[in-house]
């Protein structure tokens, strides 16, 4: 969607995989979908570096409203969970230097069971608008999918028409390939920033190489589709969470900086592990994710429990990464050249990206040895000299 935003992936936080529809906050006062749920992470954004290293979306997902729209037909943000109201959400993380995004559905309602925006895009956009809001994640639930066409454009139309810059992303895709169809992503790009295309992520190794392999397959060409102002969403990051080990976290940042998806971290910023935080600010990790060119990397090679991806960067540079998704006995080693990563070049300066260490000058043909520990990543930028 040209509307001047997401000219790299978006960065922030979203509730859903690790919170969510847990209204609860009578017995989780702290893990219950609230305004102090979002202001307890804003707050940890900030203070912990992430806001500074490019996560500043805070994003709402299902569940925060009241059950029923108020007699003008508001969405009415529950007040005994937001009692200060979404505008004063929306003022406190714009005071800290972040954005506030909501969440509702093309459809009569959302997949929790709250009111979706069906019949009230117009009057809901303009609401989002007026409270500050930044951000819309639009749900496909409780629709049909022969609506999507009408109605994702719709909202994209009133969006634009409140005059406030909007992020939207969409899960139109999302709810199409379950019915093994292709997307018509030429026109979803023209009306989403970002749009969710797949299956949702749980907090499992199992989920996220689900998700990778679907990814791999680049049904329809989807990546092509990527680009300043449009990206495939392979939906949140669960780095700090409980499901993964130290290196598939390594596995799933450096997949989705190949795949220049957004970074939308799903954990607890108030409880995280120092090695997964310190993952999720690496730095040469997000700059290989916000490569101004914005290209999407591909699955160039799979054979069995090995993936060859890789990504072109602006300056004629590669990101390359091998996936070991092999669990059984230790490290696999393997004899590659680059010419394995479709690199186009002469010569190469190679450097893996997690420790930024040097591993070698490489024209095409030259043999690169590498031993990938069992579910592990080797993840490197191959600069062109
Ligand atoms: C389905 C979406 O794909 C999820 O990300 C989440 O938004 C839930 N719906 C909320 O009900």
């Amino acid at each position: 969607l040209d509307n001047g935003l997401a000219r790299t992936p978006p960065m922030g936080w979203l509730s859903w995989q690790r919170y969510r529809c847990n209204i609860d906050c009578k017995n989780q006062p702290d893990e219950c979908i609230s305004e102090n749920l979002y202001k307890a992470q804003a707050d940890r954004l900030v203070a912990d570096g992430y806001r500074d290293a490019g996560y500043v979306y805070v994003n709402i997902d299902d569940c925060w409203p009241l059950r029923a729209r108020d007699a003008d037909g508001n969405l009415v943000p529950d007040p005994a969970r937001f009692p200060s109201g979404m505008k004063a959400l929306a003022d406190y993380m714009h005071s800290k230097g972040l954005k506030l995004g909501i969440y509702s559905d093309m459809g009569s309602e959302t997949c929790g069971g709250y009111p979706g925006s069906k019949f009230y895009m117009e009057q809901d956009a303009q609401t989002f608008a007026d409270w500050g809001i930044d951000s819309l994640k639009l749900d496909g639930c409780y629709s049909t999918t022969d609506d999507f066409a009408i109605g994702y454009p719709t909202m994209a139309f009133f969006l634009n028409k409140t005059g406030r810059a909007i992020l939207y992303s969409c899960s139109w895709p999302a709810y199409i390939t379950g019915k093994q169809k292709i997307p018509p992503y030429k026109q979803i790009a023209q009306n989403c920033n970002l749009w969710r295309n797949y299956a949702d992520i749980a907090d499992s190794w199992s989920s996220v190489t689900g998700i990778m392999s679907w990814f791999g397959e680049d049904q329809g060409n989807l990546s092509r589709f990527a680009g300043p102002g449009n990206w495939n969403d392979p939906d949140m990051i669960i780095v700090g969470d409980y499901g993964l080990s130290y290196v598939q976290q390594r596995v799933q940042m450096a997949m989705w900086a190949i795949m220049a998806a957004p970074l939308y971290m799903s954990n607890d910023l108030r409880n995280i592990k120092p090695e997964s935080r310190d993952l999720l600010l690496n730095k040469r990790v997000i700059a290989i994710n916000q490569d101004p060119m914005g290209v999407q990397g591909n699955r160039l090679f799979k054979a069995s429990n090995i993936e060859f991806w890789s990504r072109p960067l602006s300056g004629g540079s590669f990101a390359i990464a091998v996936v070991n998704y092999g669990d059984a006995g230790g490290p696999v080693r393997l004899e590659v050249t680059l010419e394995n990563f479709g690199l186009d070049g002469t010569k190469f300066n190679v450097t893996e990206v997690f420790d930024n260490k040097f591993v070698g000058v490489f024209t095409l043909k030259d043999t690169m040895t590498l031993l990938i520990n069992p579910t592990d990543v080797f993840f490197a930028v191959a600069k062109k000299l």
